[in-house]
C-alpha cells in the first residue's frame, strides 16, 4: 500500500480529490440502520463520468450491499466498463478497506482500477487491485464448462 503511486496508478491528484469527494458526499444517503456504519463510494469512469453508490442494509443481514458494488453496477449498468479508478469513504481511525466480497467484483469489473480510500479525518491511501487482493478467484467459460454449464 503506497499513498504516492501504487503499481500502475493511472490518476490525476485531481482525479483522485474529485473521487474521494463524491465519495464522502454518497455517504450522506447510506441507510445503515443495523450497523451505524455509513460508507460512500464513487467511481470514475475512462471518459470522466462519476458514479456513486452508499450501502444499503437490509433486516436480512446478507441482502445488504455495499457501497462500492452500489457504485460499480450502476456504472455497468449504464454502459461503463472502463472504470478507471474507485474511491470509498468511511469514518475511523484507518481509512477503509473494500470487503472481500467487493475485490472479487472489482476483479471481475475494474481490474485496472485505483483504489482510492478515505476517512472523514481526511486521511488517505491509494493501493491497486494486485495489492488488496492478490490472487482473485477467475473463471473461463470456455475451459470450465465445455458442457454449456450442464454437468457431464
Ligand atoms: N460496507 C461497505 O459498504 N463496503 C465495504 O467494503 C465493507 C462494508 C458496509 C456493509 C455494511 O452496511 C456496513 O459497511 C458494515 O459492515
Amino acid at each position: 500500500m503506497t499513498e504516492a503511486s501504487p503499481r500502475g496508478n493511472t490518476l490525476r491528484e485531481d482525479q483522485v480529490l474529485a473521487i474521494l469527494d463524491r465519495a464522502r458526499a454518497a455517504r450522506d444517503a447510506a441507510y445503515c440502520p443495523y450497523s451505524g456504519f455509513a460508507v460512500g463510494a464513487a467511481v470514475l469512469t475512462a471518459d470522466g463520468l462519476i458514479f456513486t453508490g452508499c450501502n444499503i442494509e437490509n433486516a436480512a443481514y446478507s441482502e445488504t450491499i455495499c457501497a462500492e458494488r452500489v457504485a460499480l453496477w450502476k456504472a455497468v449498468s449504464e454502459g461503463h466498463r472502463e472504470i478507471i479508478g474507485l474511491a470509498l469513504v468511511a469514518a475511523g481511525q484507518e481509512s477503509p478497506r473494500p470487503c472481500g466480497a467487493c475485490l472479487q467484483v472489482i476483479a471481475e469489473l475494474a481490474p485496472r482500477v485505483t483504489i482510492c480510500m478515505g476517512n472523514l479525518a481526511g486521511s488517505r491511501s491509494l493501493a491497486d487491485l494486485a495489492e488488496l487482493l492478490p490472487q482473485p478467484f477467475r473463471l473461463s467459460p470456455a475451459e470450465n464448462h465445455p458442457t454449456g454449464g450442464r454437468q457431464p
